[in-house]
């Protein structure tokens, strides 16, 4: 059990790790559990205080180990159990937690479950998932996989007729939460996970375990005939029963954080999602993280976003979520292209000064900050020439799709470019030598791309004018300055200025944040007060830089 304080996880700092392309330490080209063991005490000196791992169970990795095959093994290429319980160990030593993803809507079809269900009408597991007949030689409704392209059902092997549902891709058949029997095998297995003893979990894609019942098809809204799944698969009706039963049985007992990823919830809901007696924690909410695509499972549609739509967009995410509960706050992690390429818009500003302004932006809104590997030193996306160098599944997906709405060749590699899910699971660059230090060996899993030499944690950590001594600095800021109480317990005030492109917020009574968005410098009054974080190493009162970032203590301010 952990703390008895229910809200004890509010000043954690949360930093997500991606097991494959973090620390290779036994130099097969793939990162592994040692690997992280050894690099924990430089984790450390962030200052971070919680390590949400991505999944390292047994999987085939068709989607990177959000396809699990057994919950409770860990996948030989990340190691052992013994190796990950002195993970957790060895972190607790060092007073981080560990938290775990948890994949809950759909095991990987070389779960034995699936298997079983598969193999024998009769068997325990075939209610464990969801078998429908086809109709007249078709699926038995049109309904498009998340993944971007096709049907979300798959005929059974070996059969003619009937068919299993997937959101994703088809090697990750949907569990049956309709069934008690699967529910209260998935708590079983989630607290014997939380008597490991680690703090909580990431809760992957929770708001799709819900399916209309009647499994209708739906207005087309593509060329292929179908429509989005999730028109009929997320945060549906219902759901309510499943998230309140799974956190009675689990979370709430162990006192465990949670972090949803809760796509589809509108603000109206968070009450019931985040607040009092809330199923989660905290979830994500992607509606500014997806404002350069119309929607985050089609990249093909593109935004002409403005600055101001972002303001606007952060603006009424924190006040719903201030309203009910406490926000989840992300710029990337592994489905999201890296930020500095999504958000800065000027090349030119690609770079220190640029990643600095991004992290200011979002470092000290309410609610716990989350930092993705990489992130911290300022990894930019990674350009590829043919859609045969990606390895994220979805990324063919998207971009046949986008061939098929009418996009050319040329078009739809640069959609997959911009949003590929590889650009954030490259090799972590560690030092400028052989693999950038992930490993000492001849081969990676994945390619490395080509990026600027300086970016790496070895040059970086020896530069106190870094992206990474900058994040040092805003969470030393958060955890312990003079603005502590502010920047953890005040409230989220947005403050109005005459400019479109400036970003301006107060935490609390005293803490100020003003980031300029553009490449031009903007005329704008600032308050008189402390400077505690600037990414210029100059500031003038009437005038912001090109992307510059402030951080304001003021006196007294009501
Ligand atoms: C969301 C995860 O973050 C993503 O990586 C994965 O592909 C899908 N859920 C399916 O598990």
């Amino acid at each position: 059990m952990l703390s008895t304080n229910n809200n004890w996880w509010k000043k954690e700092i949360f930093y997500q790790i991606y097991p494959a392309s973090f620390k290779d330490s036994n130099n097969d080209g793939i990162g592994d559990i040692r690997g992280i063991i050894q690099e924990l005490p430089k984790i450390h000196t962030l200052g971070i205080t919680t390590i949400w791992l991505s999944p390292v169970y047994q999987s085939p990795m068709v989607d990177n180990g959000y396809d699990i095959s057994d919950y409770k093994a860990i996948n030989p290429m990340f190691g052992t159990m013994k190796d990950l319980d002195e993970l957790i160990q060895k972190a607790k030593d060092l007073n981080i937690k560990i938290i775990m993803d948890l994949v809950l809507n759909h095991t990987s079809n070389q779960h034995y479950w699936f298997q079983d269900a598969i193999k024998n009408p009769n068997s325990p597991y075939r209610n464990f998932y969801i078998f429908k007949e086809g109709k007249n030689n078709l699926p038995p409704n049109n309904w498009r996989s998340n993944f971007g392209k096709g049907s979300s059902w798959t005929l059974v092997p070996g059969e003619n007729n009937l068919y299993y549902h997937h959101v994703f891709s088809k090697q990750q058949p949907d569990l049956n939460w309709e069934n008690k029997e699967l529910r209260f095998a998935l708590y079983d297995m989630i607290n014997w996970w939380l008597k490991k003893g680690i703090a909580g979990f990431r809760i992957d894609a929770i708001t799709f375990i819900k399916k209309d019942q009647d499994f209708a098809s739906i207005t087309p809204d593509g060329n292929d005939g179908l429509g989005k799944v999730k028109r009929k698969a997320e945060n549906r009706p219902g759901i309510n029963v499943f998230l309140n039963e799974l956190n009675e049985h689990t979370f709430k007992p162990a006192n465990a954080v949670t972090i949803g990823e809760a796509s589809g919830v509108q603000y109206d809901q968070l009450d019931k999602f985040i607040g009092k007696k809330g199923y989660f924690s905290m979830i994500f909410d992607f509606h500014y993280a997806d404002i350069d695509v119309r929607s985050g499972s089609e990249w093909y549609h593109q935004t002409n976003w403005t600055v101001q739509e972002l303001n606007e967009a952060i603006i009424k995410s924190q006040l719903a979520i201030q309203k009910y509960g406490w926000g989840a706050n992300f710029l990337e992690n592994h489905d999201q292209p890296r930020s500095i390429n999504k958000y800065i818009k000027d090349p030119a500003y690609r770079n220190k000064v640029g990643a600095k302004a991004l992290a200011t932006l979002f470092f000290f809104l309410r609610g716990c900050p989350f930092i993705y590997q990489g992130q911290e030193l300022g990894v930019q996306n990674a350009q590829r020439t043919s859609i045969k160098q990606f390895n994220d599944i979805s990324s063919p997906d998207n971009y046949y799709r986008a061939i098929e709405e009418g996009f050319s060749a040329k078009e739809a590699l640069k959609f997959v470019n911009d949003r590929s899910r590889d650009n954030a699971r490259l090799p972590y660059p560690w030092s400028n030598e052989i693999n950038d230090g992930f490993n000492t060996g001849h081969k990676t899993w994945i390619g490395l791309g080509k990026h600027n030499p300086q970016i790496n944690w070895h040059t970086e950590d020896k530069d106190e004018t870094s992206i990474l001594n900058f994040y040092r600095a805003m969470i030393q800021i958060r955890q312990t300055s003079s603005l502590n109480d502010d920047l953890l317990n005040g409230d989220f005030i947005p403050i109005k200025n005459s400019t479109s492109s400036v970003i301006t917020y107060q935490r609390g009574q005293h803490a100020q944040v003003f980031v300029n968005l553009s490449s031009q410098a903007k005329q704008i009054q600032l308050p008189l007060g402390k400077v505690l974080l600037n990414n210029y190493s100059d500031l003038k009162s009437e005038e912001l830089l090109p992307y510059q970032a402030v951080l304001i203590e003021v006196k007294n301010h009501g």
